[in-house]
């Protein structure tokens, strides 16, 4: 929109509503706010006596489906008793194809050996990556630590290119950390 202003000696105008750097601007990816609010209802859902471990991992991951609109699917992997290999426990979003995954294979296989947080900008560029979806373009998985030890992780699947960020991971650590405070042995 241009406002004219005329004024006795001089005419003004002034533009509003274009801003010429927009299109140069990144795009909005932190949701601080939305995970400062999301923690103590993760915190909430796992403390619901009633449930069972899986009932509370699929009622977060639902959480986190529909409160982050970059996460497009949302699982808990833990290991598969002593198999060197992660099963899928909890999930939301499409179901898949990769309930199994062997340990060292794909993003979540690589994640169970190295013990450190994954984050791919786009899978596309990932030589050793298991495809769940040909919609999914990014991906972010944390390990999950019981008194030191990773027998699990969370793993975030997304439609948008390169959308984590270290807010992200932080957010994903506290979730991992509070679900290792309810985990006992006879969930597995
Ligand atoms: N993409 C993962 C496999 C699990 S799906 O994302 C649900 C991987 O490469 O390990």
């Amino acid at each position: 929109m241009i406002l004219i202003l005329k004024c006795p000696s001089k005419t003004i105008f002034m533009f509003f509503g274009w801003n010429p750097n927009r299109s140069k601007l990144p795009l909005q990816k932190h949701h601080k706010m939305s995970f400062e609010t999301l923690k103590p209802e993760v915190v909430a859902l796992l403390s619901k006596q009633e449930q069972s471990l899986t009932e509370k991992l699929t009622a977060i991951c639902e959480l986190l489906r529909q409160s982050i609109d970059y996460y497009d699917w949302v699982g808990f992997y833990f290991k598969n008793g002593d198999k060197e290999e992660l099963k899928l426990r909890a999930f939301a979003g499409e179901p898949t194809d990769h309930i199994i995954i062997p340990f060292g294979k794909g993003i979540c296989g690589q994640v169970a050996v190295s013990n450190k947080n994954f984050i791919v900008p786009d899978v596309k560029a990932q030589d050793n990556y298991i495809a769940c979806s040909i919609d999914v373009k990014a991906e972010v998985v944390i390990p999950l630590f019981v008194n030191g030890e990773n027998i699990g992780q969370i793993d975030i699947d997304s439609h948008s290119v390169d959308p984590f960020s270290t807010e992200d991971e932080d957010f994903l650590t506290f979730v991992n950390q509070s679900v290792a405070q309810i985990i006992n042995k006879n969930d597995f």
